[in-house]
């Protein structure tokens, strides 16, 4: 059989075959069918993209049903287990996992960008001594365009991977300086005898004390934190990225843009709800009247369902262990309790099952973030400092794809047709 479509148009009467490539076609190919000579031919309408794939990619795949997450082919489990944050980056990036050597050199190229221009001290001090950290690392990012003013010859392989550089460097010594800037407390220097997360650990918590020494169980939980969030296909952010990078505009400008995009409540702002929601609920005992509310429509059980995941997150899994180890440290987070609790009841309701809607990699995440000392403010800063790598690599890999233009989607006009000026005087209120 071929790999067609054949698509009769009742308003015509006329046939028209669609080739059908990976599971998709062509909406331009739709562009043909037109009712008459004067019909600009026909067009999809698919709000919020729910069926349109905007391009093609190698980086990272997903399978909703069966709770599959490969980044470059790589399971989520396996790089959680072995890999770290550079190491993962480095292979989103660029396509295949480092040599000892490449990697001992992406590491060092990487400790050497950490440090910011002192003009970013400035910057940081004219912020509200209130500033939402994630707000201070959205115009910093875009700011540091201004900084960087080869970023805009982005063309040049060279002067791309410096950006890279810079970006993945730059971006957690930023968000610690925000950090730092909404707490009153002093800036601290990168140290590049530690490790990535273990210099950001740094950045943010260090006080008097000489050498700032990240306690290694919290540093590799936060390492594993940043593995899993790195990348995830055409989110809302990376959709952001990508687009703003179609008009060529420099990586800075753009990550900014994903970085907006991402501040939101349903983004990257999901699990500070959850902890809302924990607070909310307060004791265990108040588990199953909370989960009456939510299946009677009043509220959401947030940390849960997924629009791509249709069965148990992958990452999800790997955070709910993790959460274990970093309690031993901590010590327990008392909301916990709670978390498990609704799980285990949602997971055995028929409302939830029927709905295939499963924990989601927010629903533990907070609970680690804030037993680790984090305020909920940073939680998306943190989610940000880890997609920054997914973001870039989306970025390249567009910049690069022969098919990509500049992204422009069609509209149904269902405004008014032509009408005359109304002059002042003769108006009357609309409403
Ligand atoms: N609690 C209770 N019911 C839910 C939930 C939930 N968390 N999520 C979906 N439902 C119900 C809906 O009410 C709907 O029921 P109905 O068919 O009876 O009307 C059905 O499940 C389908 O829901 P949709 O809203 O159509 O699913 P969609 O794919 O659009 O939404 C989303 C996905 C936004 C993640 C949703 O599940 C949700 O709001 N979850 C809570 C917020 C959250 O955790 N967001 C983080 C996502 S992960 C991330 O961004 C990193």
């Amino acid at each position: 059989m071929p790999d067609t479509l054949t698509i009769t148009d009742n308003r015509t009467g006329q046939q028209y075959e669609v080739p059908i490539h990976d599971g998709t076609i062509r909406a331009m190919d739709l562009r043909a069918i037109k009712a008459g000579p004067d019909d600009f031919g026909l067009m999809t309408y698919d709000p919020a993209l729910l069926n349109t794939a905007a391009c093609r990619s190698r980086i990272t795949y997903i399978d909703g049903e069966k709770g599959v997450l490969l980044y470059r082919g790589y399971p989520i489990e396996e790089l959680a287990e072995q890999s770290d944050y550079l190491e993962t980056a480095y292979l989103i990036l660029f396509g295949e996992l480092p040599t000892t050597a490449q990697l001992q050199q992406w590491k060092h190229e990487i400790t050497l960008h950490t440090m910011l221009h002192e003009n970013f001290k400035k910057f940081m001090d004219g912020f509200q001594y209130d500033a939402h950290p994630m707000g201070i690392v959205v115009s910093t990012v875009g700011a540091m365009s201004t900084f960087y003013n080869d970023a805009k010859q982005i063309f040049d392989p060279a002067i791309r991977r410096r950006q890279v550089h810079r970006l993945i460097a730059k971006v957690p010594s930023i968000a610690a300086y925000a950090y730092r800037h909404s707490i009153g407390r002093p800036y601290v220097y990168p140290d590049n005898d530690l490790s990535f997360t273990g210099n950001f650990l740094n950045m943010l918590f260090k006080m008097t004390e000489l050498k700032y020494q990240p306690n290694p169980v919290l540093e590799r939980a936060l390492d594993v934190l940043f593995i899993l969030h790195a990348d995830h296909e055409q989110n809302c952010s990376t959709s952001t990225m990508r687009n703003v990078g179609s008009s060529h505009a420099d990586p800075y400008s753009g990550l900014a843009a994903a970085a907006a995009a991402l501040y939101g409540p349903l983004h990257g702002g999901a699990n500070e709800m959850v902890l809302r929601m924990l607070h909310e609920v307060g004791s265990v005992q108040n588990v199953p009247a909370f989960i009456k509310k939510v299946k009677a429509g009043e509220g959401r059980l947030m940390g849960f369902g997924h629009r791509v995941y249709k069965s148990y997150d992958p990452r999800a899994k790997i955070i709910k262990r993790m959460a274990d180890m970093v309690f031993t440290v901590t010590g327990k987070n008392p909301l916990l309790q709670i978390a498990l609790e609704l799980e285990r009841i949602a997971l055995e309701d028929e409302y939830f099952v029927s709905r295939k809607l499963y924990p989601n990699v927010d629903f533990y995440s907070g609970l680690i973030y804030q037993a680790m000392g984090f305020p909920t403010e940073m939680f998306p800063v943190l989610f940000g400092i880890a997609r920054t790598s997914g973001w870039i690599a989306q970025w390249e890999e567009m910049l690069l794809d022969p098919d990509q233009k500049i992204a422009r989607p069609r509209q149904i006009y269902v405004g008014h047709g032509v009408r005359e000026y109304m002059p002042i005087a003769n108006r009357k209120e609309a409403h």
